[in-house]
């Protein structure tokens, strides 16, 4: 550690760390003080606002492996390891173990999909953690060897998340219906989105479990859509710039219901880093953006539709009965080629649980040390 001394300001002090000084406010340090979390729940027992002013340290020094700091106008010492301080100086956030950057991929890199058997997911907290990791990194993942039984897509959701209901309820049925409440349900085929935009939060994890599929025809089609949006940044910079700054209107609506959400088709995080897409054409309500605007934006939006049918980012394959495929429904876009409706049968069921529970489950993992790098080769999706 550096010979050079804390200095202490009038809102907060300069710790010598690995990487040099580094200044810390002083409510940070206050809040930061493990004493402010309860051993017990886990959760914060301290609040700052019932200080009598803002605080401020008397004295400060490092001993062993933390800082210590006596305040004024309290008998509180906190001791703040130095390691949660390297840590926010050098990242500017807490560590998490799910903070793991997207693996963008495209059709022509035949796209390693991790493929894990049910009982594995639900047995062994290796395979439950390679494919979490999975989810979080490439957005898709198949479950192979799924049990037949009614329980067995709530019980793989189960092992990731709490089924997150829509107004179908929790779970959804895709296969042909006399009278459809959505065009999945139909023979015809499903032009390339995302599921259910017109909720205020969109689904985060879809899970779809193809119970059978004997028809001509009916190809599931995927892409990785932060990897087009990516692509429209490279190619029509302000294309990109108009799908990430507005939001249109999106839609559900039925006899029982009637959902109504803005969203944007491209979502970008505060470093302009794109975290996600939502894109839906039988979704999309009659856009409202000003018309001189839309001169621009239904060019821009164009362009990206179009782009969700390049071969070079689609992937194409047959979903088989006892796979069931989850994907980042907030990132992969997916579609349905048309089929024969009498050649034979399509059956999958669905549902959700949303992209919070997911990394949750992930972190749980990672601190039991099952971190679910993998470095053997994946099983490759027959494009
Ligand atoms: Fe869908």
């Amino acid at each position: 550690m550096s010979e050079r001394p804390i200095t202490l300001t009038d809102t907060g002090a300069s710790v010598p760390l690995a990487n040099g000084l580094a200044y810390f406010n002083y409510c940070w340090l206050r809040d930061a003080c493990p004493s402010c979390i309860d051993g017990q729940t886990r959760e914060r027992i301290f609040d700052v606002a019932s200080l009598p002013g803002l605080p401020r340290a008397r004295a400060a020094r490092i001993e062993g492996e933390a800082l210590v700091i006596d305040w004024q106008a309290e008998t509180q010492v906190s001791r703040i390891p130095l390691d949660l301080l390297e840590t926010f100086a050098t990242r500017g956030r807490a560590e998490d173990p799910a903070d793991l950057p997207r693996r963008l991929w495209y059709a022509d890199q035949a796209p390693r999909f991790t493929r894990v058997p049910q009982a594995a997911v639900l047995n062994d907290p290796h395979a439950r953690a390679r494919l979490t990791r999975a989810l979080i990194e490439d957005g898709i993942a198949i479950v192979t060897d799924m049990a037949g039984d009614g329980d067995s897509l709530p019980r793989l959701v189960q092992a990731i998340g709490p089924i997150t209901p829509s107004a179908e309820g929790l779970f959804f049925d895709v296969r042909v219906e006399l009278a459809p409440t959505n065009l999945a349900y139909t023979a015809g085929p499903l032009e390339m989105h995302t599921d259910l935009p017109g909720e205020e939060a969109a689904p985060g994890v879809q899970f779809l479990h193809c119970l059978e599929n004997s028809v001509e025809g009916g190809l599931s089609l995927f892409l990785d859509g932060a990897a087009v949006a990516e692509a429209l940044h490279e190619e029509d910079p302000d294309a990109f710039r108009l799908l990430a700054d507005n939001k249109i209107p999106f839609f559900y609506r039925h006899d029982n219901w009637d959902y109504r959400a803005y969203q944007r088709v491209i979502e970008t995080d505060p470093e302009g880093r794109v975290t996600g897409v939502t894109i839906s054409q039988h979704l999309q309500d009659t856009m409202d953006l000003p018309q001189v605007l839309l001169d621009s934006y239904y060019p821009a939006i164009i362009r990206f539709l179009k782009m969700l049918h390049e071969d070079r980012f689609l992937v194409r394959f047959r979903s088989e009965a006892g796979n069931c495929v989850i994907f980042d429904n907030h990132r992969i876009v997916h579609g349905r080629e048309g089929y024969v409706a009498d050649s034979g049968k399509r059956h999958l069921r669905g549902c959700y649980t949303d992209r919070g529970a997911l990394r949750s489950t992930y972190r749980v993992l990672a601190k039991q040390g099952f971190d679910g790098a993998c470095e053997e080769i994946s099983q490759m999706i027959p494009a």
